[in-house]
């Protein structure tokens, strides 16, 4: 028989590369460090009995077709699989599993926070102004931010990620905590004081309102202008999770407006474009109260080394026969 093929979309950190290399795969990494173009990905998979795949990559029924019936799964380097035809993989058996590890929802966690206090200490304004050499003296009402104590921070989506979040919120900085979810979680609510509200409650009284639900049909624009209309003008929106769910151009007119404060932005609706619509200069980028990051949510050593770990680990188990140890789902 001869060995089992692991295609590999881009190069990833080692030591999953190194873990499936031990279990004797031959493991082929697209050579160029960039997205992998769609042409070249249905001929890299050809005959592939594993695809290591990003997030930046669209796996639909034409990457099946083209990897054949060798294929056994597809191991996405990512929590999110918004990017994988799931029924497609279904209707040919093929395993889809993502990499949900602990680290992970701890560095998006952090990311957040940091946007968040990024925001409320307005850090990136501060250090832009700072270099320009515009800093002339102390003064009183100089770059003014917001306290954190006793603000409330609404997190949308209470998985492992939200819920890290609100555990950095309130015990970290004593802000009030409240979330919306399809599921009220009594634990939750008693460790961190968390109070569950439906979204139109939770935007209208938060003065943070944090994503953290996948990218869904239902989650597409979940927040746009009848959302935006119903929060607090002095309030922020932070997103670290998947740019389709906030209705960007909805966003700018509401930044723009001021109908709300401010936004911070790890993840774009058009990604790796900062705005859709590219004849709009690019208007984002100008606001002064908005802070943008190249979806880097999950960027620690730590973290990409255990999802890269994870990736081939389900991988080694459906190779093996095994049930995948983290079906996407
Ligand atoms: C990053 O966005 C991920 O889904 O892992
Ligand atoms: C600020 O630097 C202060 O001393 O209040």
């Amino acid at each position: 028989m001869p060995r089992p093929r692991v295609f590999v979309t881009r190069s990833i950190p080692t030591p999953g590369l190194t873990l499936l290399k031990e279990a004797g795969y031959r493991v082929d990494v697209y050579k160029e460090d960039r997205a992998i173009p769609q042409n070249e990905l249905l001929q890299g998979v050809k005959n592939a009995d594993a695809i290591l795949s990003l997030l930046t990559d669209r796996i639909d029924e034409a990457v099946l077709a083209a990897a054949g019936p060798s294929l056994r799964i597809i191991a996405n380097y990512a929590v999110g699989f918004d990017n994988i035809d799931l029924h497609a993989a279904e209707t040919r058996r093929v395993a889809v599993t993502n990499t949900p590890v602990p680290e992970m929802s701890e560095a998006v966690a952090d990311h957040t926070l940091a946007l968040l206090l990024g925001l409320a200490h307005r850090i990136v304004e501060a250090d832009r102004y700072t270099r320009d050499k515009k800093y002339q003296g102390w003064s009183p009402e100089l770059l003014v931010g917001t306290d954190l104590v006793g603000k409330t921070i609404g997190i949308i989506g209470l998985g492992r990620i939200g819920t890290a979040v609100a555990k950095r919120a309130t015990q970290g900085f004593g802000m009030r905590c409240l979330y919306s979810s399809p599921h009220r979680d009594a634990t939750f609510e008693k460790k961190y004081g968390g109070s569950y509200r439906p979204l139109e409650e939770l935007l209208q009284v938060s003065d943070f309102v944090t994503i953290h639900v996948p990218l869904l049909p239902a989650t597409r624009h979940l927040l746009s202008t009848p959302e935006f209309a119903l929060m607090k003008k002095t309030a922020y929106i932070i997103n670290t999770a998947r740019g389709p769910i906030v209705d960007e151009k909805a966003l700018l007119r509401a930044l723009k407006t001021k109908r709300i404060a401010g936004a911070a932005l790890d993840v774009f609706e058009c990604e790796p474009a900062i705005d859709c619509d590219l004849t709009d200069k690019l208007e984002l980028r100008t606001l002064p109260n908005v802070i943008l990051t190249p979806h880097i949510g999950s960027a620690t050593k730590e973290t990409r080394d255990a999802m890269s770990i994870c990736a081939a680990k389900n991988i080694i188990a459906v190779l093996s026969g095994k049930a995948p140890l983290n079906p996407a789902k």
